[in-house]
């Protein structure tokens, strides 16, 4: 069987394919509320027959939105949008997903399309940010975030509990938290953004208790028998990348000790003007490096749209299941695609037989 389309199973959820949709988010939200864009575009790219769709990053607080348009979970209101998402993925068979997470600096932005930069405090659309520590991340990025106090961060915290919960409620059966991408549990982990003298900075007992701490916390009312999932930035392309990628790794030891079931392995974001060698599957061998040493499950995504370099990576023990993002937007039923060009016998059964009745005697 070809290897992308072998069932994947974590705890007692089994997923169809090793094909998965990273979060991706839609800005289309108003006050976190999801909508009918929403519903379509979930249930669309699910019946295409990926495994699993993991909803776009949903802020744990409002002020934990990347931009005013990112959906949420932090108040109950929330929940039958969501709720409705969850049905739609799961009616199409794929498993149902959510990411949950915290902006830190970076919140606070423009949707990408209206130029992605920080909106000023003092705009009707705009709110102060709170971080680690009270530095910029530059660039279109320029507004000095508030330090966290203990409070802030027990906020956080207890928020991440909270929208796991409705999560939950909502009918999710895979749950990732959003330990990635410069955002908040990111910059918490790295030094070039946590500054912190107190239990939380310094070295990496300190930089890392709020990612421990919050999945554990999280853990306590996810259920185990369900995946509970991180993405990651586990290397920063700035010049340290093997101190770096160490640390990532003893950190998801110790966060698989706690809890975690596999870690979506991606790229840190924590500061601008850094090199990352985009190219086809360049993060595929530092997946695999976390899976060995960190003894546990990983998913990774960036440029392995190919289909024949995603089923490689599987072949080749890079990853147990492939992100594939961008060309989801491109293509709706990738999968289906994927599987006519892998040669998958009966690739056509692979989509809803509303369409692929139709697609395999007359197409
Ligand atoms: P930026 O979009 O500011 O990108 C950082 C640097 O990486 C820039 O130099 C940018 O080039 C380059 N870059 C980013 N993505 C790509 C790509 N796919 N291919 C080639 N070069 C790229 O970073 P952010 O910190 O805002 O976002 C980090 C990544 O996560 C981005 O790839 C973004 O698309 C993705 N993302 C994550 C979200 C989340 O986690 N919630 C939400 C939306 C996007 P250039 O200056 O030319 O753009
Ligand atoms: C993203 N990405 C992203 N990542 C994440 O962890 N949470 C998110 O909500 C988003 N949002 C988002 C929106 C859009 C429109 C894009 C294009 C990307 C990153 C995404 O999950 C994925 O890792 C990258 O797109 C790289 O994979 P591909 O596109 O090369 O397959």
């Amino acid at each position: 069987m070809t290897a992308l389309f072998t069932p994947f199973t974590l705890k007692s959820v089994t997923l169809r394919n090793r094909i998965a949709v990273p979060p991706m988010c839609q800005y289309s939200a108003v006050d976190g509320v999801t909508n009918d864009w929403h519903r379509a575009h979930y249930a669309s790219i699910a019946r295409g027959g990926a495994g699993l769709v993991i909803v776009e990053a949903t802020a744990v607080t409002p002020e934990g939105r990347i931009t005013p348009g990112c959906a949420g979970l932090w108040n109950d209101e929330q929940v039958a949008g969501m709720a409705a998402i969850a049905g739609a993925i799961k009616a199409a068979g794929a498993v149902a997903g959510i990411q949950i997470g915290h902006a830190g600096r970076k919140a606070s932005a423009n949707r990408p399309w209206d130029g992605n930069a920080h909106i000023p405090n003092d705009a009707p659309d705009g709110w102060q940010t709170i971080a680690p520590s009270a530095l910029a991340f530059g660039g279109d990025l320029p507004k000095v975030p508030q330090e966290m106090t203990l409070d802030d961060i027990a906020r956080v915290r207890q928020g991440f509990v909270d929208a796991a919960r409705r999560a939950l409620a909502a009918g999710f059966e895979w749950l990732e938290l959003h330990f990635a991408h410069g955002y908040l549990a990111q910059s918490f982990l790295s030094p070039h953004s946590n500054r912190r003298d107190d239990q939380y900075g310094g070295d990496l007992d300190g930089r890392g208790r709020f990612l421990l701490e919050t999945l554990a916390a999280v853990r306590e009312v996810w259920p185990q028998h369900l995946p509970l999932t991180a993405r990651m930035g586990v290397i920063e392309y700035d010049g340290s990348d093997e101190e770096t990628l160490a640390e990532s790794i003893e950190l998801t030891r110790r966060m698989r000790e706690a809890g975690l079931d596999m870690l979506n392995v991606s790229v840190n974001f924590t500061v601008p003007d850094v090199k990352i060698p985009w190219g086809p599957g360049f993060l595929a061998p530092v997946a695999k490096r976390v899976k060995n040493e960190a003894g546990l499950p990983v998913a990774s995504s960036w440029y392995i749209g190919d289909p024949q370099v995603a089923n490689q990576a599987v072949l080749d023990e890079q990853m147990d299941l492939v992100m594939i993002g961008r060309e989801h937007l491109a293509d709706p039923h990738y999968a289906f695609r994927a599987a006519k060009e892998l040669g998958v016998e009966n690739p056509f059964a692979i989509l809803p037989p509303q369409y692929g009745w139709w697609l395999e005697r007359y197409r």
